[in-house]
């Protein structure tokens, strides 16, 4: 067959950092979670995917940062494509040339960039005309956190009753609230423990896990109050507990893991310090050993004065409220 409309687009999506954590899927195929999650998505951390498709292509041909992907990476995002390709009725294969502004895979959410963008632009090359909310729906058979980089601001991803359902809402868009969250890099490599088998063996084996569905609901109805008062002692203190029982379940598990290491450590400690000293800041931390730090801005130069005493300033780096997707062809 041949494919005449416009066959190219190129999106930039920006990462999020959950402050309520998504950490385990009811349906694996289709990544519905056990529960609905909430994030911030932010300025600094972001992925640009150019996509083409091809009628003299034999194969999909991933290129990331300017190399070429192949093994599961590369199969992984094959398969993305065919979900697009079936949604299109167009069986022609792409050219995807995608490059990150963040350390992959080390916990600072490139998935969730990286399948909003490449959904963004695989949906519009093909010639689909997808709204956000399909986008999201979309973005989210790539990778579950994908679903909510779709929107700017602080955005929930509904668990919802299914493939239909499950979808980021963006809760507040435009964030007036002068907030960071200060990722600390203490570790750059691959991590060793995906989130997608991370969170599979602590739904399956952690004794707590019953337990964590339930404080989710608990935790998500309070930081939404939290957030919409401003009150970012609340909104810290939930963050920061979530992190720590999405931690829990992996200590917890069978065999037992842990995505921190000793800086990981450290940067926690630090915050409990700084807290106790009255610079008000907490912690959260995802499927790597980066450490992210919530701060509003009058506590910013004081906090980073304290970090920079332990960690290069290139390790350090300052993130604010960012936005959705956007079309950059
Ligand atoms: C700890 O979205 O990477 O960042 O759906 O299997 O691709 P898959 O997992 P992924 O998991 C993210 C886990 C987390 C928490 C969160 O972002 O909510």
């Amino acid at each position: 067959m041949t494919f005449e409309s416009q066959n190219n687009s190129k999106v930039r999506a920006h990462t999020n950092i959950a402050l309520v954590k998504y950490w385990g899927k009811e349906n694996e195929a289709l990544k519905i979670p056990t529960t609905s999650s909430l994030s911030l998505t932010l300025d600094k951390f972001y992925t640009d995917t150019e996509v083409t498709f091809k009628n003299e292509l034999a194969a999909d041909q991933i290129i990331f940062n300017g190399e070429a992907v192949k093994g599961n990476k590369a199969k992984r995002i094959t398969n993305f494509l065919n979900i697009v390709r079936e949604m299109a009725g167009k069986n022609i294969f792409a050219e995807v040339k995608t490059s990150n502004n963040v350390p992959t895979a080390a916990g600072l959410a490139s998935s969730a960039s990286g399948f909003a963008a490449l959904a963004g632009a695989a949906s519009k090359a093909i010639g689909l005309k997808l709204n956000k909310k399909e986008l999201s729906r979309l973005a989210r058979r790539g990778s579950g956190s994908a679903t909510r980089s779709i929107y700017g601001g602080f955005v929930e991803w509904q668990k919802g009753f299914g493939d239909q359902t499950s979808i980021g809402v963006p809760f507040i868009e435009k964030v007036d609230w002068n907030i960071h969250i200060v990722a600390i890099l203490v570790n750059k490599s691959e991590k060793e423990m995906t989130s997608t088998q991370g969170m599979k063996i602590s739904k399956d084996t952690s004794p707590y896990y019953v337990e964590w569905k339930k404080l989710c609901k608990r935790d998500l109805k309070n930081i939404k109050i939290a957030i919409k008062a401003h009150d970012f002692s609340r909104m810290g203190k939930i963050a920061e507990e979530n992190a720590m029982r999405m931690h829990a379940l992996t200590l917890s598990a069978d065999p037992d893991f842990t995505y921190f290491d000793a800086d990981s450590l450290k940067v926690m400690k630090l915050v409990h310090n700084l807290r106790q000293r009255g610079i008000e800041c907490y912690f959260t931390m995802d499927a790597g050993p980066n450490v992210k730090i919530l701060v509003e801005d009058h506590n910013l130069v004081s906090l980073k004065q304290e970090l920079k005493k332990d960690f290069d300033e290139d390790k350090i780096i300052v993130a604010s409220p960012g936005p959705g997707i956007k079309y950059l062809k």
